[in-house]
């Protein structure tokens, strides 16, 4: 019998978790499969107790149970506890224990661009959601004290500022003042769905007067290229598009479910094949 994996999620029609999971049990050979589970908000706990009763071997979890579901698992690793939200979930011998892999998903796919070591570069996040919140807070927990984070609502960048348990010396900075000093960031850190299919002509700034060597990176992969992105090449920054991410943060948790490492090289080539035909 396969053991099942999967995700859940509302909406989830378009995820290409399902892709990339099924294709690395295919090539290790795994008795395995992984499926997409539409869940509503209101039936997230029936969906819990259904995967404890399944059998479920482990699942993934997006928008908009990250942080609703940690009342119903039975523990969480640390990586979950700090941020706060979880994006997957084992399922050992019935006891459910969330992780958290975006935020170290994300820096896996940042590192092989970097000069410089982590801390010493200074960061502009934009946005202050749940993908905000795992960078930030990941990023700090990694000892990088300059961060600026920028964001349309102050207050929101204010509060998750706050909440994170290691201490920078950042500003919270409106969009507008962020944009009029681009020129002192490293690494500018896109993370809000302005941008995402089929907004793509949107960008939350102008991406004009970047520092030399800047690296520009949009967590947004549709499309891959995203505006700001385009804007930042032609500004002659190094960009880093969403699906570095997204494949690490997969790799990350089918490694905490099967103990075996992906081939990541392999899942970016399947996510860009899928949006396009584009392949790196
Ligand atoms: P996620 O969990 O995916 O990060 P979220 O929690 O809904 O999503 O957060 C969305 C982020 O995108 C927020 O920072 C939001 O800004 P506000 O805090 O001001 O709402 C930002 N955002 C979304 N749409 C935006 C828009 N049109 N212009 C500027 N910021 C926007």
């Amino acid at each position: 019998m396969d053991t099942v994996y999967g995700l859940i999620g509302c909406p989830v029609g378009h995820s290409m978790s399902p892709l990339i999971h099924n294709d690395a049990f295919e090539r290790k050979k795994m008795n395995a499969r992984y499926h997409a589970f539409h869940v509503e908000k209101n039936e997230l706990k029936a969906a819990v107790d259904g995967i404890k009763a399944l059998g479920i071997a482990g699942f993934n979890v997006t928008i908009p149970h990250k942080a609703a579901i940690i009342p119903f698992l039975d523990k969480l690793d640390k990586s979950a506890e700090l941020i706060g939200a979880v994006n997957t979930v084992i399922n050992k011998d019935g006891c459910l224990i969330g992780y958290n892999t975006d935020g170290k998903g994300y820096l896996q796919s940042l590192l092989p661009l970097m000069k410089k070591p982590l801390h010493e570069q200074r960061y502009l996040i934009i946005g202050a959601g749940g993908a905000a919140r795992a960078i930030y807070f990941t990023l700090a927990a990694e000892g990088c004290s300059m961060i600026d984070l920028a964001n349309r609502t102050k207050e929101k960048a204010e509060q998750l500022m706050k909440e994170c348990p290691v201490k920078g010396e950042g500003s919270v900075l409106s969009l507008s003042e962020a944009e009029s000093g681009l020129s002192k960031y490293d690494v500018i850190i896109q993370t809000t769905a302005i941008g995402m299919h089929p907004n793509s002509l949107q960008k939350p700034i102008e991406a004009t007067g970047l520092k030399k060597g800047s690296i520009v990176s949009d967590i947004v992969y549709n499309p891959v290229k995203t505006a700001l992105l385009k804007a930042a090449e032609l500004e002659g920054a190094q960009t880093l598009d969403g699906v570095g991410m997204f494949v690490h943060q997969a790799a990350l948790a089918f490694q905490i479910w099967t103990g075996e490492t992906p081939d990541t090289a392999r899942m970016s080539h399947l996510v860009y094949e899928q949006l396009g035909g584009f392949t790196c």
